[in-house]
Parts: C-alpha cells; structure tokens; sequence
C-alpha cells in the first residue's frame, strides 16, 4: 500500500521527533519512520538520545553522585550513615522506567499531533515531484510517498578495527549502561564525553577505572583552564586513571578478561587487564544503509549527508539534520535543525545560530560552555579581554560543599560582545543557559554585569565574571 504525506521524517531521534511535530504543528501531513527496537524487541521513539545516550547516562549519573555523596560528602555536614549498599538492579530498573516514560511520551507527542508513527527501516527508491520510501519492518510494505524527506537516521558507537563489541565484556554505550554488576576493573578507550561521564558512573559505583586516549592533550575541545582543572579533579582528586597519547596494539579477549596491548606515548609497550572494556571513541552517521546511492544522495568522505547551512542536501526537497550531518552531535543541536527545516518546508525562514550551541559534560563538576575557546580567539587573532571568577568565592557554592571550578568569560577588546563562556562546577549545565541567551541577544560582558542577580546563587559567579572581564569583580 502506498500512503502519501507532504513530509516523511527517517529517524525519530531528538532531530527527527522533533522536525516531525514542528512539521505537523505547521499543518503537513507528516509521517516519521524509525526502526529502533528495545532488547525486547518493540519498536520505540527517541532514538539514541532516549534510549541509549542522553536521558539513561544522566539518570545513572545522579544515582552514582547520590551514592558518592552519601558515601564521601554527607560528613562534611555532620551526616553519617552506616550499611550504604548500591542495589545495581534497581538503580537500572529506574533508569529503564525513565526511558520507558520518556520514548512512551514521544508517541503520545505523536498523536497528540497526528504524526503517523511507521515502525520499520526506511530506504530511499526514488523520486521525481514525490520522493518514495521502502519500509521493511513491521510496518513492511508500505511505501510512504512524500513531497519532501527529513533524513535524522543519527548515528551509532565507531568501533575499533578487529574488536567485536558484544555488549557484555567489551561495551560500547550501549552494553555500558547497562552493566549486570559493577566491574572491579573497568577499561575505557577513548577519554571523551562519554568515557569520563560513564567512567564516572562506573567509578563512582566501585570499579578502578583506566582510560586510554591517543590525543596528548587532555579535553582538546575544552578551554585550555577548564581541561587542565577538570584533569587535576577527576584524576587527582577523584581517583580517575587516564593515560593520554596512547596507540592501542591489540584487544584480545578470554572468557572473563580483557587484554589491551598498547603503546605508551613514551613508545614504552604496555598491556592493561580489566573485566570490562568501554569503546568510547566517536560516533558514525547512520546513512550507510539508507538508499542514498539509489536516489544519488550526496554523502561526504565520513559518512555525513552532504548539506548547506540550512540543512538543504544535494536533492530537491530532501533536508537532513542531527548526527547524520556535520557540527557537533548533540542532541539540541539535532532539535534546532529539526526545527528549522520544518519552518522552511513550511515556507516560512528557519534558521540555526551554530555560534550558539551549548556544549556540557555532566561529570562532577559539571563542564559546560558557548562559543570560542582562549586558544581559538588566539589562533583567530581576535583581541579579546577575558574575566574568571571562582566558586569558591561564592556562598551558595559553599553551602552546597561545591567550591571546585570557575566561570570564565571572554569578550571582544574593542565592542565587549561576549564571544564565548567557559564554566566548571557544580550546576555549570543549568547556569550555562544565561550565557547563551546573552550570546544569542548579542549581549556585552556589561550588559550581564549589570544585571541583578539572585543571592545567594550561583549564577552570581556569572555576573562576577562578566565584572572581571574590566577588572571590578566585587567579591574576589
Ligand atoms: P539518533 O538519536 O541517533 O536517532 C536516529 C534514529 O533513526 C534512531 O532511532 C535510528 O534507529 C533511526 N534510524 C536510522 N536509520 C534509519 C532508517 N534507515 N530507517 C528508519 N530509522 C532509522 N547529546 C546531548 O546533547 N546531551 C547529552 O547529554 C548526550 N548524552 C549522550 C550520551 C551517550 C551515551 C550517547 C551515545 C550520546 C549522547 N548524546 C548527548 C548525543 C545524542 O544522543 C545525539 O546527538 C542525538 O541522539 C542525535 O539525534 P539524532 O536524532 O540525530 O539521531
Ligand atoms: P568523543 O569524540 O567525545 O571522544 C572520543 C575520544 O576518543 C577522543 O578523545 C578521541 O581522541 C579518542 N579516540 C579516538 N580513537 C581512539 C583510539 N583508537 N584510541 C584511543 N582513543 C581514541 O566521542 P564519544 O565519547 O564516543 O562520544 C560521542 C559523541 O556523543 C560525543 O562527541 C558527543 O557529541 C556525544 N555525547 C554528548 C554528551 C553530552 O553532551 N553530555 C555525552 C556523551 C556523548
């Protein structure tokens, strides 16, 4: 049977969910297919972002934190508690039911919305003044003929050349975050985003964690202060082992434990045993099985759908969004794409600032930041003053027993346009949102000094930064 929309969405992570409503609010018949099945087998929306990413790694983040709490951070108020335990199983039961209601929510979006939810793997097979997609899955069969295509097929874990993932002893995010018991010894390739925030959870819980990087610098994306902090917490103080310019020689892998031969960044060969292994070294575009030969869908050299800035790829009317196509692989980044082709399609002007995409690391301090680094503006030879405040310094920090980190902000020598915000510590993701307001209305570093802000709080760290950049902080 062939079903005809105006706009058929591939995907139905944060990127495609979202075009898909926005489409629908904006009055176009709009189908969204996504082929996503949960280990028992039923299909579900949400993508990676809610089923295997964003929303279960924070649910388990804050479980772990509450147990590191109670275990090390609870004293220094005068807490003591006795016969902690961690019940590994119900910290995943309610990981599971966060996502349950999460990707639940979705389809109740859907038909609140009168998205039509096709269950299957979507290929592209043709086009001409509607382009038709296969569908093999539950919803097999069908064809869906569209005016215009979405493609958000997303993106899975790269693995490395020759080591099978199997989900039990050597895990890519998926087997990670949901570990059956706590690994006494936990290794982890790759010391990005997802290497240090679930080698934290896994930390946390109990496991000596090592992380192997190849890059010799520690967080290269970072602001320069904000990675070296973050490397003398998370390794000195909290116990993290993380060997930087490593070359990784061989996996090999018995029954129980995992062998990692590697070259030390002193050429030195060195082998690391451990229970459990995390690949967390990347992620690909998922378009390698999409159709796009068959339709002549431009991809690049790494798997991305080849497109402009408004997410417009080498054929009429076909649009692509989130991890499938260049920029970082965020899950808001997808959403504001989302968004923007739906109004375009809608003929209206979508548009996306990506000067203005916040980045956050939810690992203990929280990492957060917008816009450019210290070491880009210098590169870029922008002239730039630059003001740093600690939370140490501040009263609401600690009384929360979170004095780590700083706010540093930088802006333009000559006009003061704020040009990037750098923060480490406690609550960085939620105080982060008021620099990239500042930086989407254009602000200057005066215009947040002069603002009124709550006290105590920590968002005063903010206005104290925005001060330090003319050298007037009041309280530091
Ligand atoms: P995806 O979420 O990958 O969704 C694509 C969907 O399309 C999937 O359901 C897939 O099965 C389906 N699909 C693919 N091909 C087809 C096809 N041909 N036919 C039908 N369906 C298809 N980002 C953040 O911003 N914040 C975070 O805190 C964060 N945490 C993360 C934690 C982890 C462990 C991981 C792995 C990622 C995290 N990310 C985070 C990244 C975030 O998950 C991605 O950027 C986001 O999911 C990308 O959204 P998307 O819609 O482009 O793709
Ligand atoms: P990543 O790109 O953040 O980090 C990968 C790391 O692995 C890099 O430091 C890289 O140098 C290293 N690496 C690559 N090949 C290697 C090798 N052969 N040996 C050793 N190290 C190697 O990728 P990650 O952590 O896999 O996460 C994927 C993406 O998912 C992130 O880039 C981010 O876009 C997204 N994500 C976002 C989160 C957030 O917003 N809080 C949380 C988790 C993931």
């Amino acid at each position: 049977m062939t079903q005809s929309f105006d706009v058929a969405v591939i995907g139905a992570g944060p990127a495609g969910y979202i075009a898909a409503i926005r489409c629908a609010q904006l009055g176009l018949a709009t189908a969204c297919v996504d082929d996503w099945k949960t280990p028992k087998g039923q299909y579900a929306l949400g993508g990676t972002c809610l089923n295997v990413g964003c929303i279960p790694s924070k649910a388990l983040l804050e479980s772990s934190e509450n147990y590191e709490r109670v275990l090390h951070k609870f004293k220094v108020h005068g807490i003591t508690a006795s016969g902690v335990k961690v019940d590994l199983a119900a910290m995943l039961a309610r990981k599971d039911g966060i996502v349950a209601r999460m990707t639940g929510g979705i389809a109740g979006l859907f038909k609140k919305n009168g998205v039509a939810w096709l269950k299957g793997h979507g290929r592209l097979q043709g086009g001409g003044t509607t382009w038709k997609i296969a569908i093999e899955g539950e919803d097999g069969g069908e064809t869906v003929e569209a005016k215009n295509v979405v493609i958000a097929t997303g993106s899975k874990a790269r693995h490395l050349p020759g080591v099978p993932v199997d989900q039990k002893l050597v895990c890519d995010n998926e087997g990670a975050l949901a570990f059956d018991a706590v690994p006494e010894r936990l290794g982890v390739i790759g010391a990005g985003v997802i290497g240090l925030e679930l080698g934290s959870v896994w930390r946390r819980l109990g496991s000596k964690v090592k992380i192997l990087e190849a890059l010799p610098d520690f967080l290269g994306s970072a602001d320069t202060d904000i990675a070296k902090e973050a490397w003398k917490i998370f390794t000195k103080e909290q116990g993290l082992e993380i060997e930087l310019g490593v070359s990784i020689v061989k996996v090999l892998s018995s029954k129980k434990i995992i062998t990692i031969q590697y070259t030390a960044s002193d050429n030195s060969s060195k082998t690391l045993e451990c229970d459990r292994l995390i690949v967390s070294i990347g992620r690909v575009p998922n378009t390698d099985d999409l159709g796009a030969g068959h339709v002549g869908l431009k991809i690049d050299a790494k798997g991305f759908v080849e497109v402009d800035k408004n997410c417009r790829s080498s054929l009429p009317r076909v649009y692509a969004i989130g991890d499938a196509v260049r920029g970082p692989m965020l899950a808001h980044k997808g959403e504001e794409e989302g968004v923007m082709v739906a109004e375009i399609i809608a003929g209206q002007l979508g548009h996306v600032n990506y000067d203005a995409i916040p980045w956050v690391m939810y690992t203990s301090p929280e990492i957060a930041w917008v816009g450019r680094t210290e070491q880009q503006l210098k590169a870029e030879g922008i002239a730039y003053r630059a003001g740093k405040f600690p939370f140490a310094y501040n009263g609401r920090a600690l009384g929360r027993d979170e004095p780590e980190g700083f706010i540093k902000m930088l802006a333009d020598a000559k006009s003061d346009r704020i040009l990037g915000v750098h923060a480490l510590g406690g609550q960085a993701s939620e105080l982060i949102a008021e620099a990239v307001v500042a930086m989407e209305f254009g602000a200057s570093s005066e215009d947040i000094a002069r603002i009124c802000h709550a006290h105590p709080s920590m968002s005063e760290v903010m206005r104290e930064a925005a001060l330090a950049v003319d050298k007037r902080a009041l309280n530091g």
